[in-house]
Formats: structure tokens, sequence, C-alpha cells
């Protein structure tokens, strides 16, 4: 099962995934992280802004979740630019080594399978970052996607639309359909490290770990997976039918076991 830490903040969950991503490049100096967008791993990706300072992180690769379909790439919401500035700058990666699927209409029949196989070549990915939506999607994957699905187009649904608005003017300039990796790409990364903050989340996390795995609640697929950690905080756990079973499993780790 998954492993669930509950923290009391969010910058406890940022140094906490941030400590594993520094021990995982000590190890693996051309290590591939699955990153992640949105406002859930923004405390990740500050934590490792120092903790990174000094580190040789030139082999370091990246790929995004996912990317919103025929939006400017240089539009400042587009996840290209979102994993620029949150990602790529702050922590000095090589731009050419992180790749966020190609949402423009141009190329967008191939996307998907380009996507699938540079992963592939980088050997896959070793530690994916993951939020959940509200409606439990993990990545841009909806309810009704496939667990065996690969890096495909999506529509998104009218409650991703409706969270998704505060990034945008209007809801009207939200765009309706995505590219994402699938839930059967998510599940061949080797370490899943699922981020969760707030009440608005509290059903979809418990819905994904406590429920049915069912493609109608998408982040169920982590059931599925062998190595799962969960970092919430105490509004985002507070549905968890096992709370108090995780605090003590957390509480009683021993220190070398890492995540
Ligand atoms: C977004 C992203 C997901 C993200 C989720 C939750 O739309 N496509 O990768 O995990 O929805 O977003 P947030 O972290 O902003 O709550």
């Amino acid at each position: 099962m998954a492993e669930v830490v509950v923290v009391d903040a969010k910058e406890d969950a940022g140094a906490l995934v941030a400590d594993e991503i520094v021990r995982l490049i000590a190890r693996r100096p051309d290590a591939v992280l699955g990153l992640a967008t949105g406002s859930t791993p923004t405390p990740v990706y500050e934590a490792l802004r120092p903790r990174l300072a000094g580190v040789d992180v030139s082999r370091v690769r990246g790929f995004a979740l996912d990317e919103y379909v025929g939006l400017d790439p240089a539009h400042p919401e587009s996840y290209r630019s979102v994993i620029a500035r949150e990602v790529i700058v702050p922590l000095g990666l090589d731009p050419d080594r992180v790749r966020v699927p190609d949402g423009s209409l141009a190329g967008i029949a191939d996307a998907g399978e380009q996507y699938e196989r540079d992963i592939d070549a980088a050997g896959g990915i070793d530690l994916q970052i993951l939020g959940i939506g509200t409606d439990g999607h993990i990545g841009f994957n909806e309810p009704g996607s496939s667990f065996a699905s690969r890096t495909r187009v999506k529509t998104l649904t009218a409650q991703t639309r409706r969270d998704n608005a505060r990034f945008f003017a209007s809801i009207d300039d939200v765009p309706r359909h995505c590219i994402t990796q699938g839930l059967g790409t998510i599940a061949r990364a080797r370490h899943l490290v699922l981020l969760a903050f707030g009440a608005q989340k509290a059903d979809a996390v418990a819905a994904a770990l406590e429920g049915p795995v069912t493609a109608m609640l998408p982040a169920s697929a982590v059931q599925l997976h062998p190595h799962v950690t969960v970092v919430v905080d105490e509004a985002a756990a507070s549905r968890l039918r096992l709370l108090d079973y995780y605090r003590d499993t957390w509480a009683d780790k021993p220190d070398w076991q890492g995540l």
C-alpha cells in the first residue's frame, strides 16, 4: 500500500520530497524526474532550490506530465512556460533535457507516441511528482481514463476547467483539450509521489487511496503501483479511514528507510 505521510504544512511536504529528490540525484546524477504543474508541487520546487545549489544537475532529465492543446507555448500559463519558470530556471536544469508534451496543433497527431519514445529513451521516470484534481484526476487523466492509457489528447471536464480558471483571465480562456501522460505511462515510473493540500482535496484523496480501484477515479491507479508515497496536510488527510495507522507507521519508521 501507499505510504501516507501527514504533515503540518506544505513547506514540510516540500522539504520531505525535496530531500528524497536530492538523495536520488546523488545516487543517479542522470535521474529522470516526472514533473507536475498546478499549485501543489510548488513547495517541492521551492525547497529544492537551496538544496540543489552547488549540486551538479547538468545530467538531470525531466518530463512534464501534461500540457494544454492549442495554447501558445509562450503563454505564461502553458505548462512549457510554467515548467521553465518554476523548475528549469530556478533549479538550473538543462532546458534541452526537460521535455513537455507538444500541445501545438501542428504536431498533435504524433506528439503522444513521440513523448512515450522520449521517456523510454531516457530509461523511464525515476520519481514522478503528482498532484490530484478535485475530480480525482492525475496528470490530466479525467474520470474514465483507461489504466493502460499512454500519452494522448484528452478533453478536460467542466470541473477541471473551472478549477483551472484561476490561472486565466476568464473560464472561456481555459483550453478544452490537453495532452497528458496516460495512467499506463505514470504506472511505469519507479516511484510515485502524490501530494495534496487543503480540504477541497480530502474526498479525492480518500477515494484514491481507500476506495475501489476504478477508472472513474483515475488516481485510484496508485493502488496498483508497488512504490507510492502520499504526502498530505491535515485537511487533505481528513477523510482517510486509516489515518491513525498511517500516523503510527510513519512515526515508527526507521530513519534509514527513506521514502
Ligand atoms: C492540474 C494538473 C494536474 C494537477 C491537478 C491539481 O490541472 N494538470 O497535474 O495535479 O490539476 O492542480 P492543483 O495542484 O493546482 O490543485
